[in-house]
């Protein structure tokens, strides 16, 4: 979610009601912490030890016998979600349909890694609709992968129990990215956990990365976003310079007419979100969407006790142009939308594994609400298959 602050020029400009959350290399914490005394801004400290929690995040206790944690329940390096890939790629859902999870190569990063989208898909019904969800735009934002996995074994599981799951099953076809951007994430792995673009190179420049949020063609590097390459925020060279992004916009691009739902995922700060984000301007269901978002908010109040925000991108968290979730409206596909997982800055990125299934759950029943919302708008009189 929000963009570091990788200089101390923004200070000047912080609005004196507002919080902002920095991330501080150790050595630099004493300098910084004199120069908000200095400036009378007041400040606490949020996680004096992050390598703690790091250090718990990446624990893989699948071979302790006391660990009561599933595979779901913790976060996993690239090279285990690949394996999973394949391992779910021989689940079915039922007994007629063989293919019920399709492993997709959309296309590789910049480095080569491979891209893969997992169809989820139970029945061969014409003219079926989808939904899409990718994952992991943001390397940092762990929690986003592990929802997309979530959300893969919760289907597979609850098909046939759950009512609601089945229905939207039963009626579309479901494209999911895990890892949208997997040079970033197994950076964040090996090397700086607090990473959030892709991991680029361009030979104008010693900085490395392009924020894939940034990237789509959508009011492309106006307000929100940076021309310059250090930034955390830099839009890259020109829209969809980042074959990731290419990837992402080429496979929507031929799916535009069954592909009506638009999901991204995100942490952190509780957010259900729907375009615009490169804009003040309403998008033309603006009503309908929030309407949408704001049922999503109250079941999550009523189930887990939290609260989401909710409204349109550039009003709600503020201006962010060449987003994916305003590229695929302005695609054409009406119902899109960009949620912020937990936390709310407790732990921001480095939310502990033992938080997962809950953050998972709330944006699952958030998920469902509005796929079944749509599909009870839009569905078309079936033919018999
Ligand atoms: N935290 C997200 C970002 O900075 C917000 C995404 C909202 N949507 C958007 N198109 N900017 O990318
Ligand atoms: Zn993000």
């Amino acid at each position: 979610m929000r963009p570091p602050c990788g200089s101390l020029f923004p200070l000047i400009i912080l609005k004196k009601t507002r919080r902002f959350h920095l991330f501080v290399p150790a050595n630099s914490s004493e300098t910084v912490k004199d120069l908000l005394k200095r400036h009378a801004i007041t400040h606490e400290v949020l996680l004096a030890n992050p390598n703690e929690l790091i250090e718990m995040q990446t624990r893989n206790d699948s071979t302790d016998p006391r660990s009561s944690s599933t595979f779901y329940e913790r976060y996993h390096s690239l090279e285990d979600v690949c394996f999973k890939y394949q391992i779910l790629a021989t689940q079915r859902l039922n007994r007629d349909n063989p293919d019920t999870v399709k492993v997709i190569l959309i296309g590789s990063s910049f480095e080569k890694r491979p891209l893969y989208v997992l169809k989820l898909s139970v029945n061969n019904r014409p003219n079926k609709k989808a939904m899409w969800i990718d994952c992991g735009i943001h390397a940092r934002e762990w929690i986003s992968p592990a929802f997309c996995l979530w959300f893969v074994q919760y289907s597979l599981s609850f098909y046939q129990s759950n009512k609601d799951i089945t229905h939207i099953l039963d009626n579309m076809d479901v494209y999911i990215l895990p890892v949208l951007n997997p040079d970033g994430y197994h950076y964040t792995w090996t090397t700086n956990r607090m990473w959030r673009k892709n991991r680029s190179t361009n030979m104008s420049t010693k900085c490395v990365g392009v924020d894939l949020n940034r990237n789509f063609d959508a009011n492309w590097c106006t307000e929100g976003a940076s021309d310059h390459p250090c930034s955390e925020i830099y839009c890259g060279a020109f829209p969809e310079s980042e074959p990731e992004t290419q990837a992402v916009a080429d496979f929507l691009r031929s799916h535009k007419d069954i592909v009506q739902i638009y999901f991204s995922i995100h942490s952190y700060s509780q957010m259900l979100l729907f375009p615009y984000s490169c804009t003040l301007e309403e998008a033309e269901n603006h009503s309908e969407l929030l309407e949408m978002v704001k049922e999503a908010a109250q079941k999550i109040q009523r189930h887990y006790r939290n609260i989401y925000k909710y409204g349109s991108g550039a009003n709600t968290i503020y201006l962010a142009p060449g987003g994916s979730d305003d590229w695929a409206y302005k695609l054409g596909i009406k119902y899109s939308f960009t949620f912020e997982l937990q936390d709310r800055g407790r732990y921001g990125f480095l939310l502990p594994p033992s938080d997962i299934s809950k953050a998972c759950n709330e944006a699952l029943l958030a998920v469902k609400t509005i796929a079944l919302k749509v599909d009870a708008k839009t569905q078309a009189p079936t033919t018999p298959a």
